[in-house]
């Protein structure tokens, strides 16, 4: 039985694009049964139904307060039965009860290799602290920003001269390549956490993948 997978965005969706696609493969262990997103004006939303799959808008801007919002919210869930959400650009902070109800069933990405740069404009921030490596995490969502046991990174160069756009191109192409690796094992039961730490059974240490080290030496 494949895992029903709801996807939370605010914008773009090109991580729910990724997550869609991968889901098309047969074995793949989960299907997106429905996409949400807080703003009506979200272009992820078209995105989803050309791709055949329900996609609805519950606006945070028509609802009196975050309980409310996240009520509205949850409503959709439980009539999609889905029971994995994954934040795929989702703009909004959720509240401890939601975070909990959703508690090791709810994944995020973030573009930097988290705990470095948390929160918001992260490409830029790398830039101006000099990191030569930046990247992106997907990891399970707890009540702070950011925060919670990692399951996979993505580490890329930072070249001479990048922008904030050069730089954030090339750590999106990264989270569309581990975003649906970690949405897999999540959905096939191959994660297990311990306090902070989240393993990923079954990987192959033949597979181990060599340094990334930049500039080259
Ligand atoms: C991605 O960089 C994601 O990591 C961040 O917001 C961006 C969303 O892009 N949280 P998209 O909507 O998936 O295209």
């Amino acid at each position: 039985m494949k895992r029903r997978v709801a996807v939370a965005i605010s914008g773009r969706g090109s991580n729910m694009a990724a997550l869609l696609d991968a889901a098309t493969a047969p074995g793949y262990p989960a299907e997106i049964v429905l996409v949400v997103s807080d703003r009506p004006d979200a272009a992820g939303l078209a995105t989803a139904r050309r791709a055949g799959i329900e996609a609805v808008a519950v606006d945070r801007r028509a609802h009196a307060d975050r309980s409310a919002f996240e009520a509205a919210l949850q409503a959709e869930l439980d009539r999609g039965a889905a029971d994995l959400l994954c934040l795929a650009g989702f703009m909004r902070l959720l509240s401890p009860a939601f975070v909990a109800a959703w508690r090791d069933r709810m994944i995020n990405i973030h573009p930097s290799l988290l705990p470095a740069f948390p929160g918001l404009d992260t490409h830029r921030r790398a830039l101006e602290a000099g990191v030569r490596l930046h990247g992106c995490t997907v990891h399970f969502v707890r009540t702070e920003m950011d925060r919670g046991p990692i399951i996979v990174q993505a580490a890329v160069p930072v070249m001479e001269g990048d922008s904030p756009d050069s730089l954030a191109a090339r750590v999106l192409a990264a989270e569309h390549r581990i975003y649906p690796r970690a949405l897999a094992w999540l959905a096939a039961g191959r994660i297990k956490i311990e306090g902070e730490r989240a393993m990923v059974e079954g990987l192959d240490p033949a597979a181990a993948a060599a340094p990334l080290i930049w500039p080259p030496v």
